[in-house]
């Protein structure tokens, strides 16, 4: 019989994509997702898409109690880290009182696994690169506490109720587009700089040009979206294999600075982008970059994508082929 999973906020960016890759592999999948920011024309029509949201504890008991789940992956939450700096509130409900409701669900129900979205924001500003988990955690903004002490949460449900985990650590996860994305509020640098690249009136500012690094501009490690939820997949195996929990670093292991950002847009679109040096943006770390050797061991993954031009190029073309299809 087929393993069925439960993925929270399945309706998301790399939620959606992983969603398809687990219908690939044959898995049954009910996304449970409150399209916030999740859009449901984004959920492969296999999968079945309950509407909720993880504060109504009774919804999510009904959903548990309907499909039995065998596993969960929980990728719902806030994602942006210059919000949270914000409106930190909205982090702690969402990011961490939401996913205890989540784990007593889990708890009450029986379902004993979880893979988990983790961040390398956990790690703040490391003190050398790559970063290993063992590394100090010091998280410098709410995003990333939260993340870090969702960690620690998962820990306890372990040792009181036997559910294992697997927290996975994000570096800066690009590639392909969000559907229904509204890049006019959007965040994160790559669907910025491609917006620019659509609309040569819009220019970018780049926050921060000073930073003690090659061209003085943030450095991040991107990692495809694909390649996640590739490892979502590879962490649910191996957790059946081993009944442990575990804890990996998710990134291709290279470093690429903002404009070399703008230089692969710039190559992959055939466009001039406009830049605005602008001050530096609240909560962001110089450089991360992922040792991410554990993952490639343990769960026997490799990125296939590995260079920021791969990554940039799958961007703007979906962009290019989804403008109108996928609009907010
Ligand atoms: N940036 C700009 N201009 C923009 C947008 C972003 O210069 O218009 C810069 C940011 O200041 C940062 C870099 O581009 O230096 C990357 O920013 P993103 O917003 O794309 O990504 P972040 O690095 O802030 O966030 C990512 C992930 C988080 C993770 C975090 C760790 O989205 O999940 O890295 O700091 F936690």
């Amino acid at each position: 019989m087929n393993k069925k999973v439960l993925v929270t906020g399945g309706a998301g960016y790399i939620g959606s994509q992983t969603v398809k890759e687990l219908i690939k592999n044959d898995y049954e999948v009910i996304v449970y997702d409150n399209l916030s920011t999740g859009d449901k024309r984004a959920v492969d029509s296999k999968a079945k898409l309950v509407v909720g949201d993880l504060a109504d504890t009774k919804k999510m008991d009904e959903t548990f109690k309907k499909f039995k789940p065998d596993a969960v992956i929980h990728f719902a939450g806030s994602i942006s880290v210059p919000e949270s700096v914000e409106n930190p509130g909205k982090y702690y409900h969402n990011n961490l009182t939401c996913g205890v409701n989540l784990l007593e669900a889990m708890a009450k129900n029986n379902v004993k696994s979880i893979v988990f979205s983790s961040s390398a924001a956990v790690y703040g500003n490391p003190k050398k690169v790559p970063v290993s988990e063992n590394d100090q955690k010091d998280p410098i903004n709410p995003y990333g506490f939260t993340k870090l002490a969702f960690e620690e949460i998962l820990k306890s449900y372990d040792v009181a109720y036997g559910i294992k985990f697997t927290a996975l650590r994000y570096f800066n996860a690009a590639g392909n587009g969000k559907v229904g994305d509204d890049l006019s509020i959007e965040s994160h640098l790559i669907p910025i700089v491609v917006n620019c690249a659509l609309d040569p009136k819009k220019e970018l500012k780049v926050f921060g040009f000073d930073y003690p690094t090659k061209d003085g501009t943030c450095i991040r490690d991107y990692i495809h979206i694909e390649d996640l939820a590739d490892a979502h997949i590879k962490a649910l195996k191996n957790m059946d294999k081993t009944h442990k929990s575990a804890i990996y670093n998710l990134g291709v292991g290279k470093g690429f600075s903002i404009y070399e950002v703008i230089n692969a847009v710039e190559k992959s679109s055939g466009k001039k982008i406009t830049i605005k040096k602008s001050p530096r943006r609240a909560g962001d770390p110089a450089e991360l970059i992922a040792n991410a050797k554990l993952a490639n061991s343990s769960l026997n993954w490799k990125p296939k994508y590995d260079n920021i031009e791969s990554i940039v190029r799958t961007s703007w073309d979906w962009h290019q082929n989804n403008k109108d299809k996928f609009k907010a």
